[in-house]
């Protein structure tokens, strides 16, 4: 039998009440994460990933924003733990860090002051143990000097060091999963590469669970081991990365793969990009929300929105029992010879 998932969300819909009115950011978002992986979780700007991403931990305000569904880690509602609990959990069952670690690390106070207060909050000891727990998840996250980088403010800390250390932050109450929003998007390639090094190596010593966040498909193809790629607000593939770059099912996600430049790519030809722009939340079409941007679309793609249909059933691996899940929201995706040239234009970008 196969083990139950460490994290469950299930048709997650979280809005928010604007001044135009209210908006669905996700809407019936539904995946697991079993212990040891790491889910990417992929799309364009604006689609829904750091929502999620926020929803999971009940991070956002809930003046305005409100959640339905459930998300469960290890077999606990979190969306209805009463908020002293959930502030519990943060940090000693999930953990998240952010991509930008200037405004997540506190600006008056010391690195140490802000290390040994993340152990602290979870874990009873004495100042001396904390400090002596601090240094050691420095050094675990690579932190040169850490002496001396307890007693330094954040600023005086280059981004790739102040990214090491809210991953100590992250780590310090052992966490059973980690969702990590863009860890590396504002950090030169070296350190990105260091970074998301560190975090691979982090995870296979202790079993952690992750999701990761990120524009990049570069980043998804090295550390996830399954990845779902969102549109507006909706996951409209779910595949293991091998599945995903070998036989991208959506439209979407072969335009996503086709807009990756290559390396030796003549530079005279413009990069391709996925024509259109996402539609707004206030305007969600009643089809298929990729519909309009879709070189397959067809009429009933405009007048109906395809169900996020489980293929897993066909493949030869689940007749085995052992497959991962495998899933596409598109009414056409049978009809779409494999290798067909995503639904992308060109467009010059110099
Ligand atoms: N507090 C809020 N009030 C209203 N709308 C919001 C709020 N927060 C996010 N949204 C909307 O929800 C949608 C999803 O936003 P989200 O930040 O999750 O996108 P994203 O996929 O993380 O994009 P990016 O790649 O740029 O980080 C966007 O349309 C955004 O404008
Ligand atoms: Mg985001």
């Amino acid at each position: 039998m196969t083990k139950p998932a460490l994290l469950a969300v299930t048709d997650l819909k979280t809005s928010f009440l604007t001044e135009r009115g209210p908006v669905t950011a996700v809407d019936g978002v539904s995946f697991t994460v079993r212990r040891g992986e790491t889910l990417g979780i992929v799309g364009e700007s604006g689609c829904g990933k750091s929502v999620t991403a926020d929803s999971i931990m009940r991070l956002l305000d809930e003046k305005d924003a409100s959640y339905s569904g459930s998300v469960e880690l290890d077999g606990r509602d979190l969306l209805s733990l009463p908020e002293t609990e959930m502030r519990k959990a943060r940090g000693s069952e999930l953990a998240m860090i952010a991509q930008d670690s200037m405004s997540s690390l506190n600006p008056v106070f010391t690195i140490g002051n802000q290390v040994i207060e993340a152990i602290t909050v979870h874990q009873k000891m004495s100042q001396k143990d904390a400090y002596r727990l601090a240094i050691s998840l420095l050094e675990r996250t690579g932190v040169p000097d850490p002496e001396h980088r307890m007693t330094q403010y954040p600023h005086e800390l280059s981004g790739g060091l102040r990214q090491r250390i809210l991953i100590a932050m992250a780590l310090s109450g052992n966490p059973k999963l980690l969702i990590a929003d863009e860890p590396t998007t504002a950090l030169d390639v070296t350190t990105q590469a260091q970074i998301l090094t560190l975090i691979r190596a982090l995870q296979s010593s202790s079993n952690m669970a992750s999701v990761l966040i990120t524009h990049d498909l570069g980043v998804v193809a090295e550390m996830c081991d399954r990845v779902i790629v969102m549109y507006l607000g909706q996951v409209v593939e779910e595949a293991d990365v091998d599945a995903l770059f070998d036989s991208p099912r959506h439209p979407y996600t072969r335009g996503l793969l086709a807009s990756i430049p290559e390396i030796d790519r003549d530079r005279s030809e413009p990069l391709n990009v996925i024509a259109g722009r996402v539609p707004t939340l206030h305007a969600v079409p009643v089809g298929c929300r990729f519909a309009e941007r879709c070189d397959f679309a067809t009429d009933k793609c405009r007048d109906s929105a395809p169900p996020l249909e489980d293929v897993t059933l066909e493949t030869e691996d689940m007749l085995a029992g052992d497959a991962t899940p495998l899933k596409v929201r598109c009414w056409n995706w049978r009809d779409i010879p494999m290798n067909t040239i995503p639904a992308t234009t060109t467009q010059a970008i110099r």
